[in-house]
């Protein structure tokens, strides 16, 4: 089977790298890719966005699968156009997708069948929003409702600081359309994870636990990012928690979506806070996290393609999904200055003597090949992936890795997996 996996981040490469495993593939698509996919698959210059021209190279090339990673495609109904046209194509429909697309709709959701979550409120109107936080002194988080590529939201400890959030995104339009509408919600405490499933609408099939490092510097301080580093499994979820984030988040949540007529298949992201009062969701994404999907692949035992395919057609309930017992790390090399501004086109250096390290894969993000010299291309650049008998040794593993690779303006968090063994938090059980 021909596979055309859509995106060029570090996700992407690591989709790429799993499905490349797969006895049932013959050949590996990937538009519009970066160097690391480069090397292992066929690039296809195609922008992720543009939902004609990959409808029409999967239809003259054969594509047997189309596995989507970034949201804003499924946002724009990728999936939907693919299947008139009578193609295999994993992931949501724009209806379904809504859930990430909306935060004001995926928080109404939750509310209406009685998830876990944030109390919260919604406001369209500028006057209405900035009238509300005036009035409540205390913690809240101001989100844009739109996609912002993870930026849209802005944690605010009084009522000045939400005043001035509702202000930048609902009257000065700091995220564009997507703060036409806003969501204000209580502040929670905890520690974040995110657990990942794969579902076909009835079954879910929840993957291990993962957590992302979103702010750029070390000790979780400065800007939020896209994700600076990640973990699979994270200690700061035991294991005796999935059973009930399966059977109080994922499965209502998906008998929700039934329940609406907005049926759910493909991957469904909870990023979840793990509070004093038990796990609460911050969020659902319709797709792979990046950069949890890095950590997460490595580990994962299973042919990732049946799954895809059992997605697509409805059976997952007969399939099984098997794990590597090691942990793994991944440290994101970003450019200096990112999450602001950066500059691109700096030649990569000592690639090879990374990856030749045991235990170590080196995921690419925002590269390029340039004349056979690979340059960076974007904010995060690699994600340089270990595994390890635990979070420690597999840290230890990603660093010396890490300590290979040089271009001229590296940033990167020196405290990925540092964490170590979390705070247990109590359970609302
Ligand atoms: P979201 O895109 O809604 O997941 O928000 C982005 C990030 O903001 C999350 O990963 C959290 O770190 C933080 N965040 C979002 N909602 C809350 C909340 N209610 N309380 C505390 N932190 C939050
Ligand atoms: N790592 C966060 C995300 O993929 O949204």
């Amino acid at each position: 089977m021909r596979v055309l996996v859509i995106g060029g981040g570090g996700r992407e490469h690591a989709l790429v790298w799993k499905i490349n495993q797969s006895p049932k593939v013959t050949a590996v698509f990937c538009a519009p890719g970066n160097a690391g996919t480069a090397a292992i698959a066929n690039n296809v210059p195609i922008p992720a966005n543009q939902i004609d021209s990959l409808l029409e190279f999967a239809q003259k090339n054969k594509i047997g699968l189309t596995v989507v990673g970034p949201e804003q495609p499924l946002v724009m109904g990728i999936v939907d156009r693919f299947q008139e046209k009578g193609l295999r194509i994993f992931g949501p429909s724009a209806r379904a997708a809504e859930l990430e697309g909306s935060k004001a709709f995926s928080k109404n959701i939750m509310k209406k069948y009685g998830l876990p979550t944030a109390e919260y409120a919604t406001f369209t109107s500028h006057e209405k929003a900035a009238r509300y936080v005036d009035e409540e002194n205390r913690p809240l988080v101001v989100k844009a409702s739109g996609l912002a590529a993870g930026k849209g939201v802005i944690l605010c400890r009084n009522a000045k600081e939400s005043r001035d959030a509702v202000d930048a995104i609902m009257k000065d339009k700091s995220f564009g359309a997507a703060g036409d509408e806003v969501v204000i919600e209580n502040f929670l405490e905890g520690q974040e994870v995110s657990v990942l499933a794969f579902t076909d609408g009835d079954t879910v099939l929840l993957m291990d636990s993962a957590q992302d490092h979103k702010a750029a510097l070390d000790g979780d301080q400065g800007p939020n990012t896209g994700g600076m580093g990640a973990c699979s499994p994270t200690p700061a979820f035991p294991r005796v928690m999935r059973q009930q984030v399966r059977d109080e988040i994922m499965l209502p949540l998906i008998r929700a979506m039934k329940a609406e007529g907005r049926p759910y298949r493909g991957i469904l992201y909870a990023g979840l806070m793990l509070t004093a009062l038990g796990p609460k969701i911050l969020e659902f994404n319709a797709r792979f996290g990046d950069p949890e999907t890095q950590p997460l692949l490595v580990r994962m035992a299973s042919d990732i393609v049946p799954l895809f395919e059992a997605c697509i057609d409805g059976t997952l309930a007969q399939c099984n999904l098997q794990w590597k017992p090691a942990t793994a790390v991944c440290v994101v090399m970003a450019a200096k200055g990112y999450p602001g501004f950066y500059e691109k086109g700096k030649k990569i250096a000592g690639l090879d003597a990374a990856a030749a390290l045991p235990d170590v894969v080196v995921f690419h993000a925002g590269t390029k090949e340039d004349d056979g010299k690979v340059l960076t291309n974007g904010g995060r650049v690699l994600g340089v992936t270990a595994t390890g008998r635990d979070t420690a040794a597999a840290a230890t593993k990603a660093y010396a890795a890490v300590n290979k690779i040089k271009w001229d303006g590296i940033h990167y968090r020196r405290d990925i997996g540092a964490r170590g063994k979390a705070t247990p938090t109590k359970s609302a059980r």
